[in-house]
């Protein structure tokens, strides 16, 4: 079985001061070695004090966004040479979050993917549909866009070291989940697509996993699923004793 991975997008909460308390509270709740991995991903301010703080854990940390150049006069943005230098070893890239309110497209979408891995960060790529789309049938068309977009020009090498993330718009924040049948659709899709596109050795081991609304309550249905290897969890990553819950059905998945 692919290590299950459950990853939390603080987005824009948590002063410094608040991720450390929070952090301290995630390591109460899980002591002991834990078989699923971890990924805090916070905001930029406190990727430094994150990564401090899980030193003697496996747990992991990424950043929310990157900038798709190297360096330069790009006043506000964050490069991913520093984003390595706090530590960090992943980057959220794509969020629907960023591609609305940001319009980021497919192809900024691609380029950013590229200098993170010319960086040596680890993406873990978002795509997802909207709800209309969904209505009209186009998931698949959609999704399937975003991916061969967001992957061109990338070797198979570096495909190796990205990260699926399947969140279907309509159900971020919003408390509506993908049923498991959906979310176990799409991530099959996604992984046939991968394989078309890397083969199948390496589509076997991408870990694709799934977000929207992921809640203690529907975690392990949605992480029992073959195709589903983990989540990506936003609301419910804010407080310690939700998230622990998710990694605890990850980790009875895991061990069973
Ligand atoms: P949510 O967010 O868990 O609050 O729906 C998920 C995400 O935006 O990654």
């Amino acid at each position: 079985m692919r290590t299950k991975i459950i990853a939390g997008n603080w987005k824009m909460y948590k002063t410094n001061r608040e991720a450390v308390e929070l952090v301290s509270a995630l390591k109460n709740e899980l002591s002991g070695k834990l078989q699923t991995g971890v990924i805090l991903c916070p905001p930029y301010t406190a990727l430094s004090a994150v990564v401090d703080l899980v030193k003697g854990t496996d747990w992991k940390v990424g950043a929310q966004n990157i900038f798709w150049e190297l360096r330069g006069a790009y006043t506000g943005e964050i490069s991913g040479e520093m984003i390595k230098s706090t530590g960090a070893e992943y980057v959220i890239i794509g969020h629907s979050e960023r591609r609305k309110i940001f319009h980021e497209h497919d192809l900024i979408i691609n380029r950013k993917l590229r200098i993170a891995l010319k960086d040596g960060l680890k993406p873990i790529l978002c795509v997802g549909e909207t709800l209309e789309e969904r209505e009209t049938d186009l998931t698949k068309e959609v999704v399937g866009n975003q991916i061969e977009i967001a992957f061109r020009k990338i070797g198979i090498e570096h495909a190796a070291n990205i990260i699926i993330a399947y969140e279907p718009i309509w159900a971020i924040g919003t408390g509506k989940t993908a049923t498991p049948e959906q979310a176990q659709d799409v991530h099959l899709f996604i992984r046939d697509l991968i394989a078309t596109l890397y083969g199948k050795e390496l589509a076997d081991k991408l870990t694709i996993l799934y977000g929207g609304s992921v809640k203690p309550g529907n975690a392990e249905i949605l992480l029992s699923r073959p195709d589903i290897d983990g989540a990506l969890v936003g609301g419910a990553c804010l407080q310690a004793d939700s998230f622990a819950s998710i990694i605890n059905s990850a980790e009875k998945i895991m061990k069973s």
